[in-house]
């Protein structure tokens, strides 16, 4: 039998979840368009995303440009290092990921956090070749590839800019602004749903690894040393993890424990994390992944983020495959420290202490006669140079002078020309650099999975049947109205019970054409929860009733319109 992949992907176009862009032109690797149904199960997805992460946790959600200029991205350490291996085929042309193609063809599986000369190494070893034309790849250098996509901003002497490869950025650069909403006190925490750019170098598996996708991402402000999380609140959350420990052993297995025990026991280390994890799972259950598809799996060191001090994903299984559908960084201060380097504005929060307290405080005061000859005129880089040192090192000035470093010269002043000197002062608080821990969704990801999971087949009445049986929360559609025949009468019926129920604010479609078996396994593959069949019955009695079908088992039951309404949108409720 084909993958359940190969069927869902063919379901999806015919029944207007996703399909590939701009076809008409032939369309372009990594572009996907959600039709109706799939842009209304994303709609849902990230409502229900909004209502857990933003609302129930009280924080604030923002909306920023996805297109920012290059300061952003310089002190992000994106323009620097986001990059992916590229290995360009010298026959074909063709672009191949490097590590995927190590990863597809041999025994390694985290290739991406080795080195490039490694990586080559292992092509040359396992003579792997060009997966589009078969043409060696032995000898072929594997290169840096940057996957932002670059634009210019404004016309004439334009600035560049780059789409955002994260909506995280977003958050971090408004933090100075962002703070004054949050009146200044820790923690607090702000989330942004939307689109991220990035210039995949093989886009694959539909839209798992796409060029344009959807993040709903919640950036967490802490103060490391006082805030706690409230872990006892998900502490019997049940969860399968898989501890890179147990990765690095031949024979090691996934941990099925709870969120406090894991804690406990110095499986997750940092509480704010495990937290996070805590509230993702039964939220993840909620939209409808198979919790016997999912685990979460700690990052090996080498492969984690430039930013991030641990990291966790979660995981969903398809067809075999274990795909990342969300991380749980620790990002520390990180992100914070680098925008207040790069932008000289306040990445702090300022700390009050209960009462003022009395701090030493080392300072210089060089004297300026002796350090402008004797340093060729650059005594202001003396002076910094020795300001720091006195900030990191009290001890370097207890000798008879001190040792500096210029431009890779080392440098004796005497201690008496430093003015050197432990001041007394009160401070009512100090500015401290939050951390951040960030929960970062991938949603088309996670679209995909919830389809995929709700994927079933079986046989009613001896015929062949497939449905999605998704959460009634997250079905794009959820309940069809169908005349059984087309009596003006039943049509008037039918009319008024989809305003009725579109008045209740479920999603209805109408459908009048065709038997109604064949409207019956329409729905069934869009995954409509409910059908209401209006027929004669419904007309011809005292007390007006409809046949409501429910999708997975496919029985029957009569209902009065009366009730109808009241009673799908409870069940809409949950
Ligand atoms: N701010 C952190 C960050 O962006 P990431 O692991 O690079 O972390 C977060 O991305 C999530 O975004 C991933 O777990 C994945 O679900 C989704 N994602 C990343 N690249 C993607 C792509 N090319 N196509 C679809 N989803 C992607």
């Amino acid at each position: 039998a084909a993958p359940t992949s190969e069927k869902l992907v063919e379901l999806a176009k015919r029944r207007g979840y996703f399909f590939q862009s701009s076809g008409a032109y032939g369309g372009v690797g990594g572009f996907y368009s959600f039709g109706p149904q799939g842009a209304a199960l994303k709609g849902n997805v990230e409502d229900a995303w909004r209502d857990r992460f933003a609302v129930a946790e009280g924080n604030m959600e923002i909306d920023a440009p996805t297109i920012m200029h290059e300061p952003v991205f310089e002190a992000s350490g994106h323009l620097e290092g986001f990059d992916d291996m590229l290995i360009e085929c010298p026959e074909c042309g063709a672009s191949t990921r490097a590590d995927h193609l190590v990863e597809d063809n041999t025994e390694y599986e985290d290739a991406e956090s080795l080195p490039i000369p490694e990586v080559e190494e292992i092509i040359a070893e396992y003579e792997l070749v060009c997966p589009e034309c078969g043409a060696g790849l032995a000898d072929v250098a594997v290169e840096d590839f940057n996957l932002m996509f670059a634009t210019n901003i404004g016309p004439g002497d334009a600035q560049p800019g780059y789409l955002r490869p994260e909506t995280a950025q977003g958050i971090f650069v408004e933090f100075p602004r962002l703070k004054e909403y949050a009146r200044n006190q820790l923690p607090f925490g702000v989330t942004q749903i939307g689109r991220a750019y990035r210039n995949e170098i093989s886009p694959r598996r539909s839209i798992i690894r796409t060029r344009e996708f959807t993040q709903a991402e919640l950036e967490y402000f802490v103060d490391p040393e006082e805030n706690e999380p409230d872990l006892e609140s998900v502490a019997d959350v049940e969860v399968v993890l898989y501890p890179a420990s147990e990765q690095n052993e031949e024979d090691g297995e996934v941990l099925e424990t709870t969120i406090g025990d894991a804690v406990s026991e110095g499986i997750i280390g940092d509480s704010w994390v495990a937290y996070f994890l805590g509230v993702a799972k039964p939220w993840y259950e909620s939209v409808g992944v198979d919790m016997d598809r999912f685990r979460f799996r700690q990052h090996l060191s080498g492969e984690r983020a430039h930013y991030a001090a641990d990291c966790w994903d979660a995981e969903g299984e398809i067809d075999g495959n274990w795909i990342e559908l969300a991380g749980f960084a620790y990002r520390g201060d990180y992100d914070l420290s680098k925008h207040a380097e790069h932008s000289g504005d306040r990445f702090t929060i300022f700390k009050q202490y209960d009462e003022p307290k009395t701090v030493e405080r080392a300072t210089v005061d060089p004297d300026m006669s002796y350090l402008g000859p004797e340093f060729g005129g650059d005594a202001q880089a003396v002076v910094s140079e020795l300001e720091t040192l006195a900030a990191r090192d009290r001890a370097a000035f207890e000798g008879d002078t001190v040792e500096i470093e210029l431009e890779g010269e080392t440098h004796e002043i005497p201690v008496e020309h430093t003015g050197f000197a432990v001041e007394e002062q009160t401070e009512a608080g100090e500015h401290v650099v939050p951390h951040v821990v960030e929960p970062s969704f991938g949603v088309d990801r996670l679209v995909y999975t919830v389809l995929h999971h709700a994927y079933r087949e079986d046989e009613v009445a001896g015929e062949e049947r497939t449905y999605l049986e998704l959460e009634p929360e997250v079905a794009p559609t959820f309940v069809g109205v169908f005349p059984l025949q087309g009596d003006d009468e039943l049509l008037a019926q039918a009319e008024e019970i989809v305003a009725d129920l579109r008045g209740s604010g479920l999603s209805v479609t109408y459908d009048d054409s065709g038997n109604i078996g064949r409207r019956y396994r329409r729905q069934d593959e869009v995954g409509t929860p409910f059908c209401v069949t209006v027929d004669f019955e419904t007309v011809e009695n005292e007390e007006t009733t409809v046949t409501v079908r429910e999708r997975d088992t496919t029985e029957q039951k009569r209902l009065s319109i009366d009730e109808l309404a009241e009673t799908l949108a409870s069940i809409r409720e949950g």
